[in-house]
């Protein structure tokens, strides 16, 4: 396996962004750019061996520099709502930058998904891919600490992308990283109700106004809410206001990774698992996705996809009982998502 490198266009008064092209032994083709450290593409073949591609995105860079919800970045420094963009820590109040009224979601104005990261591709008998690093200053969009992140996406010949976390701060903060890809395992034919679906969380955090966590947490028995046995995204979404946009719990150890969730297309065949070191995964069915064109010339809308973020709770900065998100110095953060592809005529 190798990597390739072209250019993929030029972000004014920066430089050029490049992607990066890993392909497996199994026609597998994962595009990588390092503007916003982006999936831009993602080929795995359907159940007659095409290959297609499962991920919303741009064919031009220019379509990552205007304003767009998120497609296929690196969501930080916070993935999700932090309430009031605020918080308390070690007795000082620290003031984010309010971009979502008067809350501070996915990071901020200018967060990880807005910036060039500094790439390295590489090879080794595991399989191939791109190692990404960004430094964050102290108190950019208000957090503190001098922060090292990198992210390293890795394609290997299980048919894996292996998305590994590593972060290190000089000051206590708070981080929550995620990758906001939107699946559509059916090249964004149609929306997707009838994507098969199974979540493996009896439990999910409960919101109120403005998707801001209540503290509580809830079983899912006897509710819309509940994928414990798949079903297809469009059989209950109607029921749910604008559709599916919450956080399940996830039952692992923190240091293995554990299986989250499950997505089967019945016309393609192809099958996705994502499997996670995080406490959470947010399952957003793209509600708010409108009014943008995408790759092909596909109009982006309500439904067309869905994204399964592994992340900590949402506004964990203020619920003392939510699993932590403090990164002390000297510390490590760490965090392994896979998303793992197959297809309905593989044997199991
Ligand atoms: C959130 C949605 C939000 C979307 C795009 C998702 O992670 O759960 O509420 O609209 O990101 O910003």
């Amino acid at each position: 396996m190798k990597v390739l490198r072209e250019i993929f266009g030029p972000i004014p008064g920066i430089g050029d962004a490049s992607l990066y092209t890993i392909t497996n032994s199994n026609g597998i083709t994962l595009k990588v750019s390092d503007y916003g450290c982006t999936i831009q593409s993602l080929l795995v073949p359907d159940k007659n061996g095409k290959p297609g591609d499962v991920v919303l995105g741009f064919d031009k860079l220019e379509g990552y520099l205007q304003d767009h919800p998120y497609i296929g970045t690196i969501v930080g420094r916070y993935a999700n709502r932090i309430s009031n963009a605020r918080f308390m820590l070690d007795g000082t109040e620290y003031r984010l930058v309010q971009n979502h009224g008067k809350n501070h979601l996915h990071g901020g104005a200018v967060g990880f998904d807005k910036v060039l990261w500094q790439a390295s591709e590489f090879a080794d008998k595991k399989g191939a891919g791109v190692s990404l690093e960004y430094v964050s200053h102290d108190m950019e969009e208000g957090y503190p600490g001098f922060l090292r992140v990198s992210v390293t996406y890795t394609l290997d010949d299980e048919n894996q992308v292996c998305i590994d976390y590593q972060a290190t701060t000089d000051k206590p903060t708070h981080l929550n990283l995620t990758n906001h890809s939107y699946f559509n395992l059916n090249e964004a034919a149609e929306e997707v109700y009838d994507h098969e679906l199974m979540i493996a969380s009896s439990r999910y955090v409960v919101t109120g106004r403005d998707l801001i966590p209540t503290g509580e947490i809830r079983s899912v028995e006897g509710s819309p809410l509940d994928f414990r046995i798949p079903k297809p995204i469009g059989k209950d979404i109607h029921e749910v206001e604008g559709g599916f946009d919450l956080c399940y719990v996830l039952e692992g150890d923190g240091k293995t990774t554990v299986l989250a969730a499950r997505v089967v297309d019945p016309e393609s065949g192809r099958c996705m698992e994502t499997l996670t070191t995080e406490p959470g995964i947010q399952f957003y069915s793209s509600n708010f996705l409108a009014g943008i064109t995408g790759k092909g010339g596909i109009p982006y809308r309500k439904h067309l996809a869905l994204c399964l973020e592994a992340q900590h709770f949402p506004d964990t900065p203020n619920q003392p009982d939510f699993p932590s998100t403090l990164l002390h110095p000297g510390e490590t953060y760490n965090q392994r998502t896979i998303y793992k592809f197959s297809n309905t005529q593989d044997s199991p």
